[in-house]
């Protein structure tokens, strides 16, 4: 190849989702007859609520809904965010603080893009999801993985995020309860690592995305609610993907302060312009 036709190192540096490699696999050979059990995806093996996908064909029959719609969501979609997110993660919102993406996965990539200046660290407990550190040397951004065993239950100290922190770290990814280890920090560890990110003014950014898909009578308790006082450096994901059954339909959402979600909206406005009204209402009915 040329010199002149070669790709973006950037983007060439990117490795394929590992999660969905594995799963077109698994469902390739599913369709071949195979007995096959995917462990891959995170996908809830029932199909979405009827309630949900009736929703998505009454919207249908709306012509407004064949245009294009304001890129941060659908007001009412962004007002039920606000809604589940004060039920769910305890803080309360406005819908101006909320962005509705295609996806959770959206909303990682724009979080980091919204955050990180080239050179920045985000500290990335591990083991951790793939698309994580991708999202974050996608905005330029150095990951730096922390590393937590079975012994430690997989959930890392605040004295290993503290031997971790330098003078270029930026933000923490918190996860739980976690992809892939299925852990849930107690409220009393989640605390610990708010305070000690609001002490050094590290931004947070809490995927909740399996927040209601816990076992036992346990309760995932957000960030959020924990210490109230983070909302401002905190950004939350979230989407319909696992607690309603949703993965195909790609709706996700990010909630944060007025100032980084706006920007957000402004990247998505050039990015992907809005997420499909017909889903965004499914989404609504969820
Ligand atoms: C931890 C985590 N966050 C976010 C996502 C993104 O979900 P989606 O883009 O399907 O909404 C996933 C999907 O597997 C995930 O496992």
């Amino acid at each position: 190849m040329t010199e002149r036709a070669s790709l973006s190192q950037k983007i060439s540096a990117i490795a394929e989702s590992a999660t969905l490699k594995v799963d077109a696999k698994a469902k390739a050979l599913k369709a071949e007859g195979r007995p096959v059990i995917s462990y891959a995806a995170g996908e809830p093996d029932f199909a979405t609520p009827a309630h949900v996908v009736d929703a998505a064909r009454e919207a249908l029959e709306d012509p407004a809904n064949f245009r294009y719609s304001p890129a941060a969501g659908l007001p009412a979609l962004r007002k039920a965010v606000a809604e589940k997110t004060l039920r769910d993660s305890g803080l309360a919102v406005e819908p101006n603080q909320v962005v509705v993406t295609n996806g959770g996965k959206q909303a990682v990539y724009q979080a980091f893009q919204v955050i990180l200046n080239p050179g920045d660290e985000v500290l990335l407990p591990s083991p951790y999801w793939t698309t994580y550190p991708e999202a974050i040397q996608l905005a330029d951004g150095t990951p730096v993985a922390v590393f937590a065993d079975a012994d430690a239950d997989y959930k890392v100290t605040v004295a290993q995020l503290e031997a971790a922190r330098t003078d270029k770290t930026k933000a923490i990814v918190f996860v739980s309860p976690s992809n892939p280890t299925g852990s849930v920090y107690t409220p009393e560890e989640t605390e610990e690592i708010a305070h000690w990110a609001l002490e050094h003014g590290v931004w947070i950014l809490t995927d909740e995305i399996y927040q209601n898909l816990t076992y036992d009578g346990v309760r995932a308790v957000s960030i959020v609610e924990a210490v109230p006082e983070v909302a401002d450096q905190t950004i939350l994901l979230n989407g319909v993907a696992k607690t309603y059954a949703m993965t195909g339909w790609r709706v996700g959402w990010m909630v944060g302060p007025v100032a980084a979600m706006k920007a957000a909206a402004n990247l998505q406005s050039h990015l992907t312009s809005n997420v499909n009204n017909i889903a965004q209402y499914a989404a609504i009915a969820a």
